[in-house]
């Protein structure tokens, strides 16, 4: 007889996200970390520790694949000045906007960023989250940018979550490069991306009129891919730059946020297999009023991902399950498509194949719910129904 497994989770129903789709009366038992078994309780194995889930679902531990978790103080005051008639690109060319926070998060220590930091992984833990990307792109110096993403990897070992980093120096051009952005741009494929040295899984930029150009963006891309790192992309956001072309040449893991994808956009990145990171919050938050387009992304099979793009200027949200709610009521995506979008392809667009469905063999991280269907993570709002997280089967 086999070895047992280590911990089982019965009387549950699953939300398994992979072909097996949902399963009444089900099992998950976690061995050493991993899923050993996930399917009908009646073929469950024995394991050391039993937990009965009282009819409870399961579904894979939830993946925000896009964020800016990582900053210093906020820019409430920029909100205010939108509600007064400001926009974001005004504030923006004025020195406010992505340079403002890069001066908090300059001033402060990587000590006081992963302190400032912590409430906001904490809120996403609270409603499932079990992995987490974080990127850079508030410091736009060599060493504000390490203490960033070391600020990141630090928040991860604190609370025992898996967190994936992007470098994100082509965030914004700095200040102090003005007046020669295609030297910072130097900087970054010169400097920056050579001297990152495992503390990114992954580097990104905001291809955009008040970010980088095409062209920019395809000779950062060029420099991550040559030092063996994956891209994303900023694309399409307030207008259509073609950055999601660009993002495919590059085999881009995902391009984000697309309201103004086009045609072309959408093949490209179906026949790279780049996921579609949508995020409503900055949708809502911006008082976007031009759709992604979910039905070229559907009908050309590009997975669509939903995260909540956490940052102090355009989505200051942390929660996953309202990223839900709005992807079906701004988007029109299906509860289907939205539980997707938090699990199996948030997990692909990070390149973590062996995340987000309840499979055998991947890692068994879990959010238990107490709800009666799954349609009730992404009807209710401002409502938090999350039972218990497993994080490597404990
Ligand atoms: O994802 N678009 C660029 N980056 C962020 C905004 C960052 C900021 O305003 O601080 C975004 O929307
Ligand atoms: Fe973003």
């Amino acid at each position: 007889m086999a070895t047992p497994a280590d911990r089982l989770w019965k009387n549950a129903r699953l939300a398994t996200m992979s072909g097996a789709g949902v399963v009444e009366r089900g099992a998950v038992a976690a061995k050493d970390g991993r899923i050993a078994y996930a399917g009908p309780e009646a073929g469950a194995p024995d394991a050391a520790e039993i937990v009965d889930c009282d009819g409870r679902w399961i579904t894979p531990g939830l993946i925000d694949c896009h964020t800016h978790l990582i900053h210093a103080g906020n820019r409430a005051r920029e909100f205010e000045l939108r509600l007064q008639g400001a926009t974001y690109e005004e504030i923006a060319r004025a020195g406010g906007g992505i340079v403002s926070t890069m001066q908090a998060t300059r001033a402060a220590s990587e000590a006081e960023l992963v302190t400032e930091s912590l409430p906001r992984l904490d809120a996403l833990m609270a409603e499932g989250v079990t992995t987490v990307e974080i990127k850079s792109g508030y410091g736009l110096t060599l060493d504000d940018e390490l203490k960033m993403l070391r600020a990141a990897r630090a928040l991860g070992e604190a609370r025992g979550v898996r967190v994936r980093t992007t470098f994100l120096g082509a965030h914004a051009v700095p200040p102090e490069y003005r007046d020669d952005p295609e030297a910072y741009v130097d900087l970054i494929c010169g400097t920056m991306i050579p001297a990152l040295g495992g503390l990114a899984d992954a580097v990104d930029a905001y291809c955009e009129g008040i970010g980088f150009s095409p062209a920019q963006t395809d000779r950062i891309f060029a420099a991550a891919r040559a030092h063996g790192l994956p891209v994303k992309l900023h694309a399409e956001q307030l207008s259509n730059s073609q950055g999601a072309a660009i993002a495919a040449r590059h085999a881009a893991l995902s391009a984000d946020h697309l309201e103004y994808l086009d045609q072309a956009g959408v093949a490209a990145m179906a026949a790279a297999g780049t996921v579609a990171v949508l995020l409503p919050g900055a949708f809502y938050f911006m008082r976007e009023t031009k759709l992604p387009p979910v039905e070229m992304l559907r009908a050309a099979g590009v997975p669509i991902a939903l995260a909540t793009d956490c940052n102090p200027g355009t989505s200051p949200l942390t929660s996953p399950l309202l990223v839900m709610n709005m992807g079906a009521t701004l988007f029109r995506l299906t509860v289907e498509e939205c539980l997707a979008g938090v699990t199996r392809n948030a997990a692909r667009a990070l390149g973590l194949d062996d995340l987000g469905t309840l499979e055998m063999g991947k890692a068994c991280d879990l959010a238990i719910w107490d709800i009666e269907s799954p349609a009730e993570l992404v009807y209710r709002i401002g409502f938090n129904p999350l039972h218990a997280r497993v994080m490597g089967g404990v």
